[in-house]
């Protein structure tokens, strides 16, 4: 594909992903063709205390692939860096988490999002959480000051993934943790790549292969490199949710 080619193909796939999140954060009964909501987060086995503690309007936005809580624990006091936060159930719960001695960014590249966010870290009644109108491949937020980064389906949506995660790497703390989970190629579909039909915005066309994702940590300097497990969301027959967990040394 030509330079040309490929810009007018990230244009696209970058309107697209407007379109599709504000749909999204605007009319979120609509059938989007993948699961979405407070039921979709307790079959991913979210605390049962969080999904009654949140009100539903914080869950009705939310499209979990995976619990991101599920892969480590978050502490009293941590900064923690949602990316690609959407309404922002995930941000919410990781404030909470972390209490009034903590602070949380969240990190979104759609503006319908972003305001939805704001709107429902009011209503959680979180004061240590802060949404910024950002794309994850230039983050908003100081070398070395996270504890705990943590995204939910919003990765794959970058065709910048390597610079994603050498931004997550300097925004980590030594010792800092990243806890993901992300639509990917499923290796047991991996002889299928993506068609020209697949959406990107859907989180289809844009996922990689598990093991991609490790060599690209591992360029960026993270170890403690693991897949811990598929999760079952599908948004094709050829992708599938899966979680990841890595540290900065
Ligand atoms: C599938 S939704 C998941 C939202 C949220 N993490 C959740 O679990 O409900 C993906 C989100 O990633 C955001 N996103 C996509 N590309 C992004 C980018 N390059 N930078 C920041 N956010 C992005 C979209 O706007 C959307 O809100």
């Amino acid at each position: 594909m030509s330079d040309a080619k490929r810009a007018v193909a990230q244009d696209e796939s970058v309107a697209a992903i407007n379109a599709l999140y504000t749909e999204l954060a605007l009319r979120p009964d609509q059938d989007f063709g993948w699961g979405k909501g407070k039921q979709n987060a307790g079959r991913h086995g979210y605390d049962a205390a969080w999904l009654d503690r949140l009100p539903d309007r914080l869950w009705e936005s939310a499209a979990a692939v995976g619990n991101p809580f599920a892969l480590g624990p978050i502490h009293p006091g941590e900064t923690v860096v949602d990316l690609g936060c959407g309404a922002g159930a995930d941000a919410c719960i990781a404030a909470l988490l972390v209490g009034n001695e903590g602070r949380v960014i969240g990190v979104d590249v759609t503006p319908a999002m972003v305001a939805k966010a704001r709107d429902n870290a009011r209503l959680a009644a979180v004061d240590n959480l802060e949404i910024h109108e950002a794309d994850m491949t230039d983050l908003p937020v100081e070398d070395a000051c996270a504890h705990v980064v943590i995204s939910n389906g919003s990765i794959n949506l970058t065709s910048h993934k390597l610079c994603v995660f050498q931004e997550i790497y300097r925004v980590l703390r030594p010792g800092g943790r990243l806890q993901f989970a992300d639509m990917v190629r499923d290796p047991a579909a991996a002889a299928s790549p993506a068609t020209a039909c697949e959406s990107w915005a859907d989180c289809v066309s844009g996922t990689v292969e598990p093991e991609r994702y490790h060599g690209m940590l591992a360029q960026a300097g993270f170890t403690a490199i693991e897949t811990v497990s598929f999760t079952g969301y599908r948004t094709a027959e050829t992708t599938v949710g899966a979680t990841f967990r890595a540290r900065k040394p």
